[in-house]
């Protein structure tokens, strides 16, 4: 049997399974949700051209780029589903849109932590920004040592004959808190390590992020130093 027979033998097994209606809720569903997605890489790109705008005119003013770098993502089908189990929501876009603010994300990575905070003033100083949640990890680590400033935006995006407020995570931090984030990140995938170990690891980690809080603020000083005397 080849590919496209077996394909048919599929589609007529579906169509014996469910009526014509439930096919086109599927489809209709398949296609809004397409749709949602799409309009999260577009609020994406309407936050990142933002922030390069920002470090565009930062560098001018200033002869040195804010920004490191900037990754952006938008959280997979299998996340979201995880997700809203996790929160007993149902599977509906509404549900996505209403609850889960973290379905586009953009990170965004600065040498200097006094510049996440610029950045972020900078940000939600815009018009057409909305701030829905503020968690600075930064002045208030978590528990494990994690820093990061963590914003919830509502940005416009503009369609043909549309204009949609969507949710956008931006997390801001610097290049030792990226490093360290980073590393802590694979200890969840790590489900197979003993007792011990983990918690060894958990200690050097925290350490870890005290040195690195140290670092970030001995190279702001050293910085900020710099720019006064020079
Ligand atoms: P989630 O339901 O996981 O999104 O938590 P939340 O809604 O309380 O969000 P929170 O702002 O605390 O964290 C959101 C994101 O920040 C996560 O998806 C990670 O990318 C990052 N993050 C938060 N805490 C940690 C941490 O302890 N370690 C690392 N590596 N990343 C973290
Ligand atoms: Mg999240």
């Amino acid at each position: 049997m080849d590919d496209h027979e077996s394909a048919q033998i599929l589609q007529d097994k579906l169509k014996n399974a469910f009526d014509n209606e439930s096919i086109q809720a599927f489809q209709r569903f398949f296609a809004s949700s397409r749709d949602l997605m799409s309009c999260y890489r577009c609020a994406i790109m309407e936050i990142e051209t933002k922030f390069r705008v920002l470090n565009e005119r930062f560098s001018m003013h200033h002869d040195r780029n804010p920004i490191d770098t900037i990754q952006n993502r938008l959280k997979s089908p299998e996340s979201i589903r995880d997700k809203l189990i996790r929160k007993n929501l149902p599977f509906t876009l509404s549900a996505i849109e209403e609850n889960l603010f973290d379905i586009a994300g953009v990170r965004v990575v600065c040498s200097f932590a006094d510049d996440i905070y610029m950045l972020a003033d900078c940000l939600l100083q815009q018009d057409d920004i909305t701030l829905i949640e503020k968690k600075d990890y930064i002045r208030h680590p978590k528990k494990n040592g994690y820093r990061s400033l963590h914003l919830i935006v509502e940005v416009p995006i503009f369609l043909q004959d549309e204009k949609r407020l969507m949710k956008v995570e931006v997390q801001l931090r610097t290049i030792a808190m990226e490093f360290w984030a980073n590393l802590e990140h694979q200890l969840r995938y790590k489900k197979d390590l003993s007792p011990e170990i983990l918690a060894g690891i958990e200690a050097e980690l925290s350490e870890c992020a005290e040195l690195s809080a140290l670092l970030d603020t001995k190279m702001q000083n050293i910085k900020d130093t710099i720019e006064k005397e020079g």
